[in-house]
């Protein structure tokens, strides 16, 4: 994307390398919350894409889809609905287990959150492997939701993670190689 807000959004993310492990390249965007020009360009780039679209669901994942995912849903009208890690939602849940580079996690979602047919967006900062967008979109799937997209800040396009994604359109602010 062209957009001049990219560039501005893209400067303020702090990469730091070998957190938490020796070689990975961590995307900090703590960095870009303390900016607030840049951190409102990035939910009205969200905002712009999704307004009009009929989206009644937005589902962020823990912890930093809880972070761009509400401001997106109250600007389009939609619900929210946290996608969490094990044993925090005190409901009925269903869940979906996912393979880490070591070991595995899980998400999981209140039962009766969301209703069939609803038109859903999913949210998260970063697709990696895109293990943590594929458990998501299968618990909206499963609650019989249409997941029309998903969106991230960041995609780290080298680890291929939106072949993951079973078709489904994946929308990203900035790639980081
Ligand atoms: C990070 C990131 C995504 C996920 C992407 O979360 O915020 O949710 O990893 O990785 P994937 O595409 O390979 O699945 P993390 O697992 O660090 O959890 P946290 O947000 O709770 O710290």
């Amino acid at each position: 994307d062209d957009d001049p807000r990219i560039h501005g959004i893209k400067s303020k993310i702090r990469v730091v390398p070998n957190f938490p492990k020796p070689d990975i390249m961590f995307q900090d965007i703590t960095t870009l919350l303390l900016d607030p020009e840049a951190f409102k360009d990035t939910i009205d780039l969200f905002v712009e894409r999704y307004r009009g679209k009929n989206i009644s669901v937005v589902a962020g994942i823990e912890a930093r889809g809880f972070i761009f995912g509400p401001p997106i849903a109250l600007a389009i009208g939609a619900k929210f609905v946290p996608l969490r890690k094990p044993k925090k939602l005190p409901g009925d849940v269903i869940r979906e287990e996912y393979v880490l580079e070591y070991g595995r996690d899980c998400l999981e979602m209140h039962l009766g959150a969301v209703k069939p047919g609803e038109r859903a967006l999913v949210v998260d900062d970063l697709i990696a492997t895109g293990g943590t967008l594929c458990a998501a979109m299968n618990l909206l799937e499963r609650a019989e939701a249409e997941v029309v997209e998903c969106a991230c800040v960041i995609e780290l396009p080298d680890l291929k993670g939106r072949e993951r994604l079973k078709g489904k359109p994946l929308y990203v602010l900035v790639e980081s190689h």
